[in-house]
């Protein structure tokens, strides 16, 4: 946001009057560190100030929100813990540590995973193994029985489920991975909160005030009005984005399940208080925190009201806060939109990390057309981020697959997106005649034909079926699709985040449709209970699980090992062979060539291309540990996944 002299002046004034109120919640404080948190303040407050004055400027009641809003961050910096705070100083000096080769991140269910927090610092042990540095955990705060979306309905955000336990074990846990190196990340559920909140509580009540926390309406007509422009989400669970509560007789604003409230940021108390509750997170010793839902933060008539501009100053706002207060956490965008749009959550003002929804789309269109065409063309324009930021790279999370590539670049290949699309969805549904995938369509629009793709990598890259079959030849290439894909993005440059079960090729699990409260969501179909029986299997050599684990153990040592694989400098480049994606990575004065084969016959790259491409006399495989020679013709194996560097 551009910050004008006017809005600098008011800025600078408005700071120095309150300073002195803030001096005195700080009486205790040593004068050094006071100073150090003074001079971050006044590094971004007339920037929070002119996004504030901006949002909330036209109301009476501005300042009184403005200082609220400070005496709280102030007091959550004086509650911050001395560790965290020592931690903040340490990633003011190294902003950029997110980005080095050595961080590897894995998400996981702590229920799913290891019953509670008490069972998951038992297995903290199979994340070091894994050498894994960073763990997402699903939400593991207080939520509705039954139906809760996987925890992403809170109803209280400083007290944990109580069936994993304590706050006080959650901040342990933090604590312990820190020691050992795991970066926390947890998620900022700030879209809306479950309608079993205080807040959604008092609003339910009758009370005007909480009323406003939300988005409601007496009757019809502007819910209508809405809904021309905006298309649903969750159509399997409620047609269109409200929800009619006949206690108040209103409807609600429920973007997502009819049991999850979108917050009103229009309200600045509601700007105040998911602050204050990002902060508490942040004391907990959260390092990354995911953004859920930002695209949905803002809502205008006669819009998408997804992505709108005000949903980006809330961003930033909450960016410039955390900042002051706990400059050790960064933000992850969860922004699965159009990439036009996702590129716009991507700054290190607003969010240092995002994921890469169109790299996850793009390579599984590509496994499923043997055909690179696209993903090359999309990277080549859209693989760059602004500098101190990095992709959050995955295969698949715990949400379903969506098409999120750009109609406008598949136009340019000449691809119906709207048939690419469909079949793209058939194909991984297992509709298509000859489809490897076993996978399930997720909320499927009979209105636009839309739908998206469940189902775990191993199953949608081919093992259910082969399995089924009893055909070694095709669990042999379901292996080594599972373990191309984790090689890309263990090498194309920023964090690879892994769902932990995949790491041992767990297949779909159909049990969801025998439990209540899950049954409606067919996503749980990618969230299998991690079955550690079958994880032992990763130590008898030879078995399916000990080939994808030792594969991709591989893979991360792979990237660990080589500090080419930090930053994001990556050149796509054109491997002339439209079965291959291939890209150089460079890191200070060290380079390597990545090339990956998304077809099950053998490929050929000509000498002569290697040496257009600099690979010139004698160079390596660190894959397969192969020396190799440019005046041959490279010739790459079903799948295979090469790191090319000069010896
Ligand atoms: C995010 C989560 C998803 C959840 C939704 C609503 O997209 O990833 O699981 O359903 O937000 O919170
Ligand atoms: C949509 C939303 C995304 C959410 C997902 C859940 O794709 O954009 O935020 O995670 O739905 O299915």
């Amino acid at each position: 946001m551009a910050e004008d002299n006017w809005t600098k002046t008011q800025a600078r004034q408005s700071l120095n009057r309150l300073l002195p109120k803030l001096e005195r919640l700080a009486a205790e404080v040593d004068a050094g560190e006071w100073q150090v948190y003074v001079n971050r303040l006044g590094q971004e407050f007339p920037r929070l100030f002119g996004i504030f004055f901006h949002l909330y400027g036209d109301r009476y009641d501005f300042f009184y929100y403005l200082e609220e809003l400070l005496v709280n961050m102030t007091e959550m910096w004086l509650a911050r813990q001395a560790d965290l705070k020592a931690l903040d100083a340490a990633r003011l000096i190294e902003p950029g540590w997110f980005e080095s080769n050595r961080m590897v991140g894995a998400m996981c269910y702590v229920d799913l995973y290891a019953d509670d927090l008490r069972g998951l610092r038992k297995r903290i042990p199979y994340l070091a193994e894994l050498n894994i540095t960073l763990l997402h955990l699903m939400p593991v705060f207080k939520c509705p029985k039954g139906d809760n979306d996987g925890g992403y309905a809170i109803s209280d955000y400083r007290s944990v489920n109580e069936a994993f336990g304590t706050i006080e074990e959650l901040q342990e846990i933090a604590t312990e991975l820190r020691r050992r190196g795991i970066s926390l990340v947890l998620d900022f559920v700030f879209n809306h909160t479950s309608d079993e909140h205080q807040w959604a509580k008092r609003a339910l009540a009758g009370e005007e005030e909480y009323q406003g926390f939300y988005r409601m309406f007496d009757d019809r007509r502007e819910p209508d009005e809405y809904e021309q422009s905006i298309l649903p989400i969750f159509p399997d669970d409620h047609p269109g984005s409200f929800t009619y509560r006949s206690k108040i007789r209103r409807w609600v604003w429920t973007t997502f399940n009819n049991f999850q409230w979108d917050l009103n940021y229009e309200n600045p108390e509601v700007f105040n208080r998911m602050a204050a509750e990002m902060l508490f997170l942040a004391n907990q010793g959260v390092e990354i925190l995911r953004l859920d839902a930002v695209a949905f933060l803002w809502k205008k008539k006669g819009t998408s009201c997804q992505n709108l501009p005000e949903a980006h100053m809330i961003v930033q706002a909450f960016n410039a806060v955390a900042k002051v207060v706990a400059p050790a956490m960064v933000f992850k965008s969860e922004a699965i939109v159009h990439p036009d749009e996702v590129a716009r959550y991507i700054h290190p003002q607003e969010c240092e990390l995002s994921y890469n929804p169109l790299l996850m789309a793009l390579l599984w269109e590509a496994m499923a057309t043997r055909d690179t065409g696209f993903l090359t063309h999309s990277l080549e324009r859209r693989f760059a981020i602004p500098s101190g930021c990095a992709w959050v790279n995955y295969i698949r999370c715990h949400d379903d697959i969506g098409w999120t590539f750009s109609d406008e670049d598949a136009g340019e290949l000449r691809i119906n997106p709207r048939d690419h699309r469909r079949f793209l969805n058939d194909f991984y549904a297992g509709r298509f005649k000859d489809s490897f995938a076993v996978g399930l369509t997720f909320q499927e629009n009979p209105m636009t034909g839309d739908a998206r793709i469940c189902g775990t990598t191993a199953s949608l890259c081919g093992l259910e079926k082969a399995q089924a079959q009893k055909d070694d030849e095709l669990v042999e290439l379901a292996i080594s699709r599972i373990l191309l894909l984790h090689g890309v993005i263990a090498t194309i440059g920023g964090l690879p985040m892994i769902y932990l079960g995949d790491a041992l090729g767990f297949l779909n699990d159909y049990s969801f449709r025998d439990d209540l409260a899950k049954a409606g969501d067919n996503r749980w179909v990618h969230r299998p209970r991690f079955d550690w029986e079958k994880a032992d299997e990763r130590f008898d050599s030879g078995t399916v699980i000990a080939r994808v684990f030792h594969g991709i153990l591989r893979l991360i040592q792979l990237r660990q090992q080589h500090k080419v694989f930090s930053g994001m400098d990556t050149e796509i480049v054109d491997p002339k062979n439209k079965a291959l994606l291939g890209y150089f990575r460079h890191f200070e004065d060290q380079t390597a060539l990545c090339l990956a084969n998304f077809s099950e016959e053998p490929q050929m790259v000509p000498g002569s291309h290697l040496r257009l491409l600099g690979m010139r006399k004698t160079f390596t495989d660190l894959i397969s540990g192969k020396s190799l020679v440019a005046m041959d013709t490279l010739v790459m194996e079903p799948y295979q996944f090469m790191v090319l560097v000069k010896v």
